[in-house]
C-alpha cells in the first residue's frame, strides 16, 4: 500500500552534514521525496510540535534544542511508509537503537537522535499540515 509519511532531521543532522547521507537511505530504500524544505524553528511551532509531551521531564531540553538551528522537514512516499521509515530510525533512545538504523548509527543520546518520523496516519496529517499546509 503506497502511503506518504514525514520526516524531519533534527538540528544535529543538519549541525553534523548529515542531511546527504540520510536522504540517500530513504532514496535507496525506494521512497520518493515529494516535498521537502529547510527552516529553523520558532518557540511557538516546537511547541505545538511537541505539545503532547507538555509537561515530561524531558520537554525543555526537547524545545531547546528543536529552536537551536536549522531542520530540514519532508515527505516521502512509498510501500508502507510509516512503519517502514520508523523501521529505519530506529529506536528513540539511539543507545538502544539497533545498528543499522539511522539512529543506530548515528547518535547516542536524547535529545540529540537525529530525526523524527510520525508514527501514525493520524500524526502523518497533523505534522504534514503543520509544515507543508493542506
Ligand atoms: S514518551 O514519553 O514515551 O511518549 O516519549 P517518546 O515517544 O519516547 O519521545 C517523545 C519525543 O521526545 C523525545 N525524547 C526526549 N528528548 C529529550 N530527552 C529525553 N530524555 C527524551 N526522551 C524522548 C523523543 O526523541 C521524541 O521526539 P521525536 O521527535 O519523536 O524523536
Amino acid at each position: 500500500m503506497k502511503e506518504k509519511t514525514f520526516i524531519l532531521l533534527k538540528p544535529d543532522a543538519v549541525k553534523r552534514k548529515l542531511i546527504g547521507k540520510i536522504i540517500k537511505r530513504f532514496e535507496d530504500r525506494g521512497f520518493e521525496i515529494v516535498e521537502m524544505k529547510m527552516l529553523t524553528l520558532s518557540r511557538e511551532m516546537a511547541e505545538e510540535f511537541y505539545k503532547i509531551h507538555k509537561g515530561k521531564e524531558f520537554y525543555e531540553r526537547l524545545i531547546e534544542f528543536m529552536t537551536s538551528g536549522r531542520i530540514v522537514v519532508m515527505v516521502v512516499e512509498g510501500e508502507n511508509a510509516i512503519s517502514a521509515v520508523r523501521k529505519m530510525i530506529g529506536k528513540t533512545n539511539p543507545a538502544e537503537a539497533e545498528p543499522g538504523t539511522i539512529r543506530g548509527d548515528f547518535a547516542l543520546s536524547t535529545p540529540d537522535n537525529i530525526i523524527h518520523a510520525s508514527d501514525s496516519k493520524e500524526s502523518v496529517e497533523r505534522e504534514i499540515k503543520m509544515f507543508f499546509g493542506d
